[in-house]
């Protein structure tokens, strides 16, 4: 397959983004490393993480991936500067929490989900700081352990755990909750069913149209009049 935009997460998460990218991008194929068997990314080491994402640019790289989209919080925040560092020749566009959109969105008090890694991560602290209004108030969460139960589907554990995580927030007015791991995309009917007045935010559309920009800044558009899809899995 003459591949040229490469795409992985710690799993199904990055699927929100793929499907995004078909939508903006139906001309273009991409290659999706689903990396389960390493899932959860969110309770790792910045070493370990930056050993197992270079291992699948590798992979994209010598498929013919130019453009590789980090379809994951954590690995985002964690590896994308030592990513670019260490391949120059490779244009990586990767996925924060939208902190920005819900800064812009003017929300009062929202709670940012995300794994252990990415709250704990510098960058989560640039963009509040470089975004955030005086009135306006985040909660950080942690969500240790969930991304696992969404890339395993355990429904009734996801319900419970949420319940968990969720309740020290029941009286805190919360208008909005930042999805800052792809995972939790996928659960926003569940998020929604304990907070049903808060908007979901998630940065999956301004991913989808940085990569088009890319696409087109660095030339790389195809004239084609189909679009192909792999996805490749590490073994479970
Ligand atoms: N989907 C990933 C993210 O956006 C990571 C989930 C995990 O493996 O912990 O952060």
């Amino acid at each position: 397959m003459n591949c040229k935009i490469g795409i992985f997460d710690s799993g199904i998460g990055g699927f929100s983004i793929l499907g995004e990218l078909k939508r903006v991008l139906p001309n273009e194929n991409f290659l999706y490393y689903k990396d389960s068997k390493n899932n959860p990314y969110g309770e790792k080491t910045e070493q370990e993480l930056f050993h197992i994402t270079s291992a699948i640019v590798e992979y994209l790289k010598i498929r013919g991936c130019r453009i590789i989209v980090i379809a994951c919080n954590t690995a985002t925040t964690r590896c994308i500067k030592k990513l670019r560092m260490v391949y120059p020749e490779l244009i990586f566009v990767g996925t924060v929490p939208a902190i920005k959109i819900a800064c812009d969105g003017g929300f009062q008090n929202t709670i940012i989900m995300a794994t252990p890694s990415t709250i704990e991560s510098e960058r989560i602290s640039e963009l509040i700081k470089g975004n955030k209004k005086e009135s306006q108030k985040f909660y950080l969460l942690p969500c240790k352990g969930l991304a696992h139960l969404i890339e395993l589907q355990k429904q009734e554990q996801i319900e419970s755990l949420l319940l968990k995580l969720f309740s020290p927030y029941q009286n805190k007015k919360i208008d909005s909750i930042i999805l800052g791991c792809t995972h939790y995309s996928l659960i926003k009917k569940e998020i929604s069913k304990i907070f049903c007045h808060a908007t979901l935010i998630d940065g999956t559309k301004g991913v989808a149209q940085e990569v088009k920009h890319q696409m087109k800044l660095n030339n790389l558009e195809m004239a084609r009049n189909k679009q192909e899809i792999k996805v490749v899995t590490s073994k479970i």
